[in-house]
């Protein structure tokens, strides 16, 4: 399948892994890449540029195919060292970034000047015309579905693609509530020129997370997220555990008063907890409503194989057999 993604990114299957705390190391970024989708190093996990360096000289010495590094620009006060981290992923050769959080616009002369794509993930279609427009070469449009932070509009991908296909010129992929090949025939069919992925993939053999984690994945329903930090302007979608029914709970009884030392308990540095020892009830973490479609831990080959060939089977029989009036069952 040829797209303006693949050709943009060099990469055979329109399918990219996004950036994910704690669980985007170089293990799961090779793996990705090597089955021919675009994995993606998250940045801040590594924390400083010289440990980013190291991860990026590892992801390369497990693939040589494309990858990239996701920058998620947070709205701290005591920020990363992004200058470095951007001057790493430039020095490393990644030709690939993605991304996140607040405006890039800073960081963009340095990236575009050394031929570094870069996919801006937004929540909004103004956000992406924003992204558009400052130069970014792409968008990964992620709906209300998604897991992590799908901002304050609450728009589900099922408008939100369409819209940002009536308003975008530079290609984008949609994200959020993906899973597999109905995902992205129905993205493709809404304007997207591919998919992004991020629960979808933590379920995989390679992510180099704790076993619980990808049990916890299968166990559960597409009714079991909720939406925390939302008073605090900073809503993210996480899998539901009694930490998190605590944090709601703060929510309701502090109302408007809440403040980010509130919660802090429940977010602030749970994820090596959770990811890397398994104990997946010491806080919030990230899981998208997709949850309820996974059934299964296949290696990153097995799943976008599947994703590919299904979608081939999907255009090729029921969408062609129903043009045709001899669709059969899906
Ligand atoms: C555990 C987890 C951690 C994530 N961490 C980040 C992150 O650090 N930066 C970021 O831009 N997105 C992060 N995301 C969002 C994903 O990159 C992706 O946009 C999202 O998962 C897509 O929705 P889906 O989970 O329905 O596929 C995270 C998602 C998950 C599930």
């Amino acid at each position: 399948m040829k797209t303006r993604i693949t050709e943009l990114l060099g990469i055979e299957h329109p399918i990219i892994q996004g950036g994910m705390h704690y669980v985007g190391y170089a293990e799961l970024a090779a793996a990705v890449s090597n089955a021919g989708g675009l994995g993606i190093i998250t940045g801040l996990t590594q924390g400083t540029p010289e440990k980013l360096a190291s991860e990026i000289a590892r992801c390369k010495d497990m693939t040589d195919k494309p990858f990239g590094v996701n920058l998620t620009f947070l709205p701290i006060l005591n920020q990363p060292d992004y200058p470095g981290l951007v001057r790493v992923i430039i020095e490393g050769g990644v030709k690939v970034v993605e991304t996140a959080g607040n405006n890039p616009s800073e960081y963009l002369p340095a990236l575009k000047d050394a031929g570094v794509k870069v996919i801006h993930k937004c929540t909004a279609v103004r956000h992406a015309l924003k992204a558009q427009s400052i130069g970014c070469d792409a968008a990964s449009v992620d709906g209300f579905e998604c897991g992590g932070h799908p901002g304050e509009d609450d728009i589900p991908n099922m408008i939100l693609l369409p819209r940002a296909a009536d308003e975008l010129e530079i290609p984008f992929v949609a994200s959020g509530g993906m899973a597999d090949a109905r995902s992205l025939v129905a993205s493709l069919a809404m304007g997207a020129e591919g998919m992004n992925m991020g629960t979808r993939f933590l379920a995989t053999k390679e992510a180099p997370v704790h076993e619980n984690v990808k049990q916890a994945i299968l166990q559960a329903t597409e009714l079991d997220t909720r939406l925390v930090m939302r008073p605090l302007r900073n809503t993210e979608r996480v899998l539901t555990n009694p930490a998190v029914e605590r944090l709601l709970q703060k929510e309701r009884d502090l109302g408007a008063d809440i403040g980010f030392e509130d919660v802090a308990a429940e977010v602030a540095g749970v994820y090596p907890k959770i990811m890397q020892q398994g104990d997946v009830d010491a806080g919030a973490w990230s899981c998208g409503m997709v949850a309820g479609l996974i059934y299964d831990i296949p290696t990153c080959q097995e799943l976008i194989d599947r994703i590919m060939n299904e979608a081939d089977q999907l255009i090729a029989q029921r969408l062609e057999g129903m043009r045709a009036g001899t669709a059969t069952a899906a």
